[in-house]
């Protein structure tokens, strides 16, 4: 029996179950590192690929270590035919994160060495998926509107080749550029939900792809990842300015959420949210359509009052926030929003799961298993007697 007089802390809010040499967020400063860089710096001077080398092999790479990775990155890109064959057994209205979901174990089922589970075997797995993961959802998105999927382009980066396979075409070199630095903002995030899933997976020695698939399922709900979509539809929902106000109202008065507001962390602000709220700003101006961004602008503004009237704190948008309008006006469709942010922290996920496994002296694996307080019935001060069947 589990001693149910121990502390409950809900969430596990402020608890530190690991150390990490990943990343760091500091809530109270709004700061934001990877492997010690500030992602200011990172944001607009290193491209996804980069990071993915900082993340998963511990430092920014060289030029030749740059080639190397961007040359085994292109080298995965490619999906088996039997997956592409699956995916169109699938209906059209499937999630996107389910299908991103089913997708990664049968990815496990076609590699031969899934579950050998040591160091280079984890990296080699972890570059595979970081490819394939956004062949999968720009695939999904080809085959659900009844398109062939269209192949990797050996010559374009991730960021560009990802809207290229989504659309059929190149994208423009500012929203390839752009696109580029959200891969990077959403990249990694310390022990997040999605994170938190991967490592407690990885802590039992289950291989690299169940991991994965365990952190896609956590980065779809609404209070994660998940918010981005739920910005656009709330924005399409309130669709003018004039209806901000009437909006904000009635959900913090039947206690809603507004999405893309609050952090568990972050009570400053989101250093992620600052900048990508100019980069929306930009494509809202070149598109012609800059609604979007303004209504963002202006429901960050009345939302942080009414929510500080209503509960007396600071609330403050985050990466969901503005992710929403500048995905948009990039031409993703709102329900690929989630997929997007998958396909960027994987390279988070996959680091962490090597950590988790293999991390060293100072971060020795441990299995994780919560307490918890058993609230359920005793009968009187015994245990139930068992009844049989028959005589219940
Ligand atoms: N709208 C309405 N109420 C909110 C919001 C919001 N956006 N954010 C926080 N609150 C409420 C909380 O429910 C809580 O209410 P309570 O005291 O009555 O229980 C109170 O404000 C204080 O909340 P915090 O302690 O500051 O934040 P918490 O850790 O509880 O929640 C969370 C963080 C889940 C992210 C919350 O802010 C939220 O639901 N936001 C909207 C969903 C969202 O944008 N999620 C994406 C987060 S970023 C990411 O995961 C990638």
């Amino acid at each position: 029996m589990e001693d149910s007089k121990k502390i409950i802390n809900t969430g596990l809010r402020g608890v530190t179950v690991a150390s990490t040499r990943i990343s760091h967020v500091d809530g109270e400063a709004g700061k934001l590192i990877y492997r010690g860089y500030p992602i200011f710096d990172l944001s607009d001077k290193t491209s996804y690929e980069e990071i993915v080398h900082l993340l998963l092999h511990e430092s920014l790479p060289d030029e030749q270590q740059l080639i190397a990775i961007n040359d085994r990155l292109v080298a995965n890109r490619t999906i088996p035919e039997s997956l592409i064959a699956a995916l169109k057994t699938q209906p059209d209205n499937a999630l996107p994160m389910d299908i991103l979901q089913t997708a990664i174990p049968m990815l496990a089922n076609n590699d031969p060495n899934a579950a050998e589970v040591t160091i280079e075997n984890a990296q080699r797995i972890a570059e595979s998926l970081i490819a394939k993961i956004a062949t999968i959802a720009a695939a999904w998105h080809r085959i659900r509107n009844h398109l062939e999927p269209v192949p990797p382009d050996p010559g374009l980066d991730h960021a560009a080749n990802f809207l290229y396979m989504m659309n059929g075409k190149k994208a423009e070199d500012v929203t390839a550029r752009f696109f580029n630095v959200c891969l990077v903002l959403h990249a990694e995030h310390s022990f997040n939900a999605s994170t938190f899933s991967a490592r407690q997976i990885a802590s039992t020695r289950a291989h690299m792809y169940a991991s994965v698939a365990g952190a896609v399922g956590s980065l779809s709900g609404e209070l994660h990842g998940g918010a981005n979509t739920r910005v656009m539809q709330m924005l399409e929902k309130i669709n003018s300015i004039n209806a901000i106000d009437d909006y904000i109202t009635n959900v913090l008065d039947t206690g809603g959420k507004l999405m893309g507001l609050g952090h568990a962390v972050y009570k400053t602000g989101d250093p992620r949210a600052r900048i990508l709220a100019p980069m929306s700003r930009q494509l809202g101006e070149i598109t012609g359509n800059p609604k979007w961004y303004d209504m963002s602008v202006t429901l960050e503004e009345k939302g942080k009052k009414a929510f500080k009237k209503k509960k007396g704190i600071d609330i403050y948008p985050n990466v969901d926030f503005y992710s929403a309008s500048l995905y948009h006006y990039m031409g993703i469709p709102a329900d690929l929003f989630t997929p997007v942010f998958a396909i960027s922290r994987i390279a988070g996920w996959t680091a962490h799961v090597i950590e988790e496994q293999f991390g060293g002296a100072d971060a020795k694996p441990v299995l994780y298993r919560p307490a918890s307080d058993y609230i359920g019935e005793y009968c009187g001060p015994e245990e139930c007697a068992f009844v049989p069947l028959d005589d219940r």
